[in-house]
């Protein structure tokens, strides 16, 4: 694998060094996951996942599942899920109080009720709105402030061009594109080669996200996109160890403390202790059957593994189905 240079993207105040940004996850990406993740290192950003601006000024930081955070989970990006624009200014007020490293926009999430009250990736359908959005932002925040983004609804060079160049215009510090349309599945292969034209387009650091599942991918992405850094998903919650694994075989960072061999039942109970210790009951089942689901992969019987979870009617039935088969795999 060739090493890229060593990078830095610097976002005002802000060095995300390696250019390896969590992507943020409803159910996924939360204080569990992300100190899962700190344990191998390599991450140069971590995230929440979409926070309601709406709700947010309300959330208590000490029991919300979304904003529950440790002090090392750092630099640590929030973002909102912005429907109105009266919402901007209380949620930017919180996310102050909150110490938040850096803002996110969502403009990209294809959820239909995200989609039908107005926030998400139907906000590419709306220049005004969207720009509006980040002018209000720009002037309540001098965080950095990011936005992003899917490719929008067809495939249509001038609007995207257009929209992208808007953003930054209007202050947007760094753009993420998750290169699919916005009712794209998973399934189909990210058009990466639109990444670079975005690129193309703007002065502000690019960041390219979506199928990013392996040091490979990683590379090849890079390569077809020339974009200024990766933004991984799913392979987060599947292999937490990805970014690590990314930034040494492609930014050459090798300082890591070494782990011996670390087994993947400690792994998930690591992730299982984080989540007991440290979230309100009520919140904790569903967050581990979603975890369970990624990580699950990395076994021969795997779906055994999700199975057992997404059954178990509490936490303590769902750990020991997890140690039975754990101990089944042993043998
Ligand atoms: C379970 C799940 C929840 C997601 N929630 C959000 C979210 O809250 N905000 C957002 O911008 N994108 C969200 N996404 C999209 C991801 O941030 C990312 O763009 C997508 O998964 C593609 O990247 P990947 O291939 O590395 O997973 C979510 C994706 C998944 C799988």
């Amino acid at each position: 694998m060739q090493h890229t240079a060593f990078a830095t993207i610097s976002l005002r105040r802000l060095d995300i060094s390696p250019p390896l940004i969590l992507a943020p996850m409803a159910g996924l990406t939360h204080s569990a996951l992300r100190c899962l993740i700190l344990k191998f290192g390599g991450v140069g950003l971590l995230t929440t996942e979409m926070l309601s601006a709406k709700g947010l000024p309300n959330d208590n930081p000490k029991i919300s599942p979304f904003l529950i955070r440790k002090p090392h989970e750092k630099p640590l990006s929030h973002q909102l899920l912005i429907r109105n624009s009266n919402e901007i200014i209380p949620a930017i007020e919180k996310l102050h109080l909150l110490q938040a490293d850096s803002i996110d926009i969502n403009m990209g999430c294809p959820a239909p009720d995200v989609k039908r009250t107005g926030g998400g990736c139907s906000l590419m359908d709306d220049i005004e709105k969207s720009l509006n959005f980040v002018k209000i932002a720009r002037k309540t925040t001098n965080l950095p402030l990011t936005a992003k983004i899917r490719l929008g609804k067809e495939l249509n060079e001038q609007k995207l061009m257009n929209f992208c160049k808007g953003l930054e215009n209007e202050g947007i510090d760094m753009l993420t594109v998750h290169a699919r349309l916005a009712h794209e599945s998973f399934d189909r292969m990210p058009r990466w080669d639109w990444i670079a034209r975005v690129k193309s387009w703007l002065k502000i650091p690019v960041i390219a996200n979506g199928g990013i599942l392996s040091v490979e991918d990683a590379a090849k992405c890079l390569k077809i996109s020339g974009a200024d850094g990766l933004m991984v998903g799913r392979a987060a919650a599947m292999k937490p160890w990805i970014f690590r694994d990314i930034s040494r075989e492609i930014y050459g960072i090798s300082n890591y403390a070494e782990i011996s061999a670390f087994k993947l039942s400690e792994i998930y109970g690591f992730f299982a202790s984080e989540l007991t210790e440290n979230f309100p009951p009520e919140r904790q089942l569903g967050r581990l059957k979603e975890f369970t689901h990624y990580f699950s992969r990395n076994f021969h019987f795997g779906h055994v593994l999700a199975m057992k979870a997404q059954s178990a009617l509490t936490v303590k039935e769902a750990l020991e189905r997890a140690d039975e088969f754990f101990a089944g795999c042993a043998k």
